[in-house]
């Protein structure tokens, strides 16, 4: 593999894992990832930026087969799919320093063992020169964990951000294209960056003073339109949610799918936009994706022995970790003899700081006035989404 050139004295070394099936043991990856280093060199000193992930060091190392001396190892983030090779590019490299923040070197000792004495410390806004090469440290904690910063590559206005504004792309094209990579940065977005949206808001707007031209992630292509890119976060992280409802649900009997049937009639009636997931297929990167803008989510469960169903158990649980910026929730189900399937899942989603609606839980099939209790609640919800428009 060769080093593919961004701009003068800066290449990629991305590294695609195309048949990865699953990020994080989690989330599918319908068009795989990639782990990307890149490479910066000045008239007197050259850089790595990050490494890549373990199982892949072998075509990280493909890259560097002509690169006769690395100085210094840029690391943004301790975790493993970027920093997992830094060890072994020690090696290699014996002379290389790792130039980190403090936060980032306590992990990287304590997850890799790197010697305390490999360490050069830099504060926020510390400036490191290669020789015509400004290397501009710049923290960003939180995306996606406390220690994490970015880098700016001065003269040749050069975001090194790491997982900010990463996507699950694997690709032989060296920029992003926006149709192409937008579905891919959300999916990424929701499950890694989504339970940050308050850090984000404020790096946007640190970031803000830079002029960018290239942003360099550590996951899937560089953008060369970081207007698109930075656009996209800010909808996503801070903007109004959409005018839209998320219903995730699971029926076992049928009941439960009548309710939500009509639910997503009448939703539909009043102009409000709906995204339906079925948790028999669970996909876990569906719902993450979907609820990044739905301003309101539904779980509809039948009663399983006293609770909810497990699988709706685990999507409450997981929308819950993800912290989306929904401002309504609901429930709604049904049940044989009895159970405690609202109170189960209010229980699971405490960081989801929403208004809860007047859940909807019937006993066995839905009757005509049931489904008047699922009207109400529709109208309701449109009543709630009055001002809210749906961009997705
Ligand atoms: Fe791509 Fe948080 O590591």
């Amino acid at each position: 593999m060769k080093p593919v050139t961004i701009a003068d004295g800066v290449y990629s070394l991305r590294v695609n894992h195309f048949n990865r099936k699953l990020f994080d043991s989690l989330i599918p990856l319908p068009e795989g990832t990639s782990y990307n280093a890149y490479l910066v060199k000045g008239s007197e000193k050259t850089a790595l930026i990050d490494s890549a992930d373990p199982d892949k060091a072998a075509v990280l190392f493909d890259y560097l087969k002509d690169e006769k001396k690395i100085d210094y190892i840029v690391s943004h983030h301790a975790e493993q799919d970027h920093s997992g090779s830094i060890p072994l590019v020690l090696e290699r490299y014996p002379a290389a320093m790792v130039v980190t923040n403090p936060k980032c070197k306590e992990l990287l000792m304590t997850h890799l063992h790197i010697p305390e004495e490999k360490f050069i410390i830099v504060k926020d806004g510390e400036t490191l020169s290669l020789g015509g090469k400004t290397l501009e440290f710049i923290y960003t904690p939180w995306v996606h964990w406390p220690e994490t910063m970015v880098t700016y590559l001065r003269e040749e206005k050069c975001l090194f951000s790491c997982d900010f504004f990463g996507s699950h792309l694997a690709t032989g094209e060296l920029f992003s294209v926006e149709q192409q990579v937008y579905q891919p940065m959300k999916r990424y977005y929701a499950e890694i960056m989504m339970p940050f949206r308050s850090n984000i808001k404020a790096h946007l707007e640190k970031l803000a003073k830079y002029d960018i031209s290239f942003i360099a992630p550590s996951h899937g292509p560089v953008h060369n339109n970081s207007k698109f890119v930075m656009n996209i976060y800010r909808d996503w992280a801070v903007s109004e949610p959409c005018n839209k409802v998320l219903v995730i649900y699971i029926s076992m009997h049928g009941s439960t799918y009548m309710l939500v049937n009509r639910l997503v009639s009448r939703l539909q009636e009043g102009g409000v936009c709906v995204e339906k997931l079925n948790l028999e297929q669970f996909d876990e990167g569906r719902v993450a994706m979907a609820l990044v803008d739905a301003a309101t989510i539904v779980i509809g469960t039948p009663t399983v022995l006293t609770g909810p169903h497990p699988k709706a158990v685990y999507a409450a649980h997981l929308a819950n970790l993800l912290r989306p910026k929904a401002k309504f929730v609901s429930v709604i189900g049904s049940f044989g003899w009895g159970g405690r399937a609202v109170e189960t899942i209010a229980g699971l989603i405490p960081n989801i700081k929403a208004e809860v609606l007047k859940p909807v839980i019937i006993k066995g099939m839905p009757a005509e006035a049931d489904l008047k209790l699922i009207d109400e609640l529709a109208a309701l919800i449109v009543e709630k989404h009055a001002g809210l428009v749906c961009r997705a």
